[in-house]
């Protein structure tokens, strides 16, 4: 593995990118620093009586675990003392948070799920923090709007996750490709280990939670069909994988090629996974890395949130597998 760190590569390559201010800089680094807290604590989570339930069910009508409030709280505090943020975005708070005026505010927003795949945390699978990076209009003043945050996945700045695996990764993209680092935990550095991820044209993986499919619609069922039967682009059945944690999902499919799909069923019409936090950020990494992610029928990175908690359909990964999706649904009228 190279011995380039993190922070040596983020100023390599910062200096050629627009968001060549020592502001951005900063924010990576106390976001880095708040995944590394994380990473510990997920670490130790089974002998720290950490597991489990709160009690409490978020803005989602989801049970918090122990380990997300945790893992929101490190990021709330530290990401309200960096410096470089006006406003906040979680999916455990209902409300967007401002920086409070006892901190010094910048131009940027980011918006999180502290932690993806509440599911797998006390059953010792992956899990990660996946965030998105966007600014407000330069020279603007007062309180941050909403109405200024929810931008379009294309207005990016910066997106990327931290996955807490068998080692603890952070993968993202300041728009000038996919970069992967492994924590090395002696050190307490993140190397780089990954450098310019591509992601397969086409994969051979399709990851979806088959176990839905009472619930779908024509088309979602048609994707599904096809990619298990013989008569996709490869003339064999595709492989299964469901890990359940979208960003361990997302990670496999990355490197590996293939397609994530999570379609709208009839219990969830938006279907489940949240625009801004999950959608948007992994769409940006897919096209980063020449794949593609789309709603079916649009473009995810397209796709402007009406609220902070807007939900998504998302069919992303290898970009012909993608284009297949494409294909069925143009093939069936948009509801
Ligand atoms: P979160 O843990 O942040 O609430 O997200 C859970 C998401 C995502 O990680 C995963 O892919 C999906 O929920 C799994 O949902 P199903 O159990 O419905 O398949
Ligand atoms: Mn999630
Ligand atoms: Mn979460």
């Amino acid at each position: 593995m190279s011995e380039v760190t993190v922070t040596e590569h983020l100023l390599l390559h910062q200096k050629r990118s627009p968001h060549a201010t020592g502001q951005f800089t900063g924010l990576l680094h106390d976001l880095i620093l708040s995944g590394k807290s994380i990473s510990r604590r997920v670490n130790k989570a089974g002998l720290l009586d950490i597991l489990g339930g709160t009690g409490v069910v978020n803005v989602q009508g989801e049970n918090v675990q122990k380990m997300d409030e945790i893992a929101n709280t490190v990021l709330m505090y530290r990401m309200e003392r960096c410096g470089a943020l006006c406003a906040m975005g979680s999916e455990e708070n209902a409300e967007l948070v401002r920086v409070s005026p006892e901190f010094p505010r910048g131009d940027y927003i980011l918006i999180f799920d502290p932690l993806d795949g509440s599911s797998n945390i006390d059953v010792n699978i992956n899990i990660g923090t996946i965030f998105s990076i966007l600014r407000r209009q330069p020279g603007s003043t007062g309180e941050v709007t909403l109405e200024e945050v929810l931008q379009p996945g294309t207005q990016q700045v910066a997106a990327g996750y931290i996955l807490y695996g068998p080692s603890t990764m952070l993968v993202f993209s300041t728009g000038q490709g996919v970069h992967g680092f492994t924590l090395d935990p002696g050190v307490g550095e993140f190397l780089l280990s990954h450098p310019d991820i591509r992601i397969p044209e086409r994969g051979k993986i399709y990851s979806v939670n088959e176990g839905y499919w009472e619930y779908w619609d024509t088309p979602a069922r048609e994707c599904v069909s096809h990619f298990r039967s013989t008569k996709n682009a490869w003339g064999q059945s595709y492989s299964l994988r469901y890990v359940g944690s979208l960003v361990a999902d997302f990670h496999r499919t990355l490197l590996y090629g293939g397609i994530y799909m999570y379609p709208p069923d009839i219990r969830k019409p938006e279907g489940k996974l949240r625009l801004m936090c999950e959608g948007a950020p992994l769409a940006f990494l897919a096209e980063q890395a020449g794949g593609k992610a789309i709603d079916g029928y649009t473009r995810i990175l397209e796709r402007k949130p009406d609220q902070l908690h807007a939900r998504v359909p998302l069919f992303i990964g290898s970009a012909q597998d993608v284009d297949d999706v494409a294909r069925i649904y143009a093939a069936h009228k948009k509801p």
